[in-house]
């Protein structure tokens, strides 16, 4: 069996919504200690509905295409829908990770929630 579904090899090969927002409502970068792989998400946030997405992962080809999938599953959320995304909905949307790679789905989940707190904090 291929290690990696088709879903992650074709979101690893054209990442959706993959580049930088100027003035991101909210910023989030997590880093995962052991592997030393990184992920930025970048957050336009209008009337509490994320209106655009994007991300910049130094990693592996499971961190892109989770940060791809996450990106895609949260655009155009609620806030709070988006803070109920877990790393098992983002590798189930993208047919399974190997076992050994599912901190690599963590990342986008923590991404996105370090991001989320952000634009809380710039708001308050
Ligand atoms: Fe660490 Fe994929 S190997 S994020």
């Amino acid at each position: 069996m291929a290690l990696y579904s088709d879903k992650v090899m074709e979101h690893f090969l054209k990442p959706r919504n993959l580049g930088v927002i100027e003035n991101a409502d909210g910023v989030g970068e997590v880093g995962n200690a052991k592997c030393g792989d990184i992920m930025k998400m970048y957050l336009k946030i209008d009337n509490d509905i994320i209106t655009d997405v994007k991300f910049e992962t130094f990693g592996c080809a499971s961190a892109i295409a989770s940060s791809s999938m996450a990106t895609e599953l949260i655009k155009g959320q609620r806030i709070e829908d988006a803070l109920q995304l877990t790393n098992k909905a983002v590798a189930e949307a993208l047919d399974g990770l190997p076992a050994h790679k599912m901190h690599c789905s963590v990342l986008a989940e923590e991404a996105i929630q370090a991001a989320l707190e952000d634009y809380k904090k710039k708001k308050a």
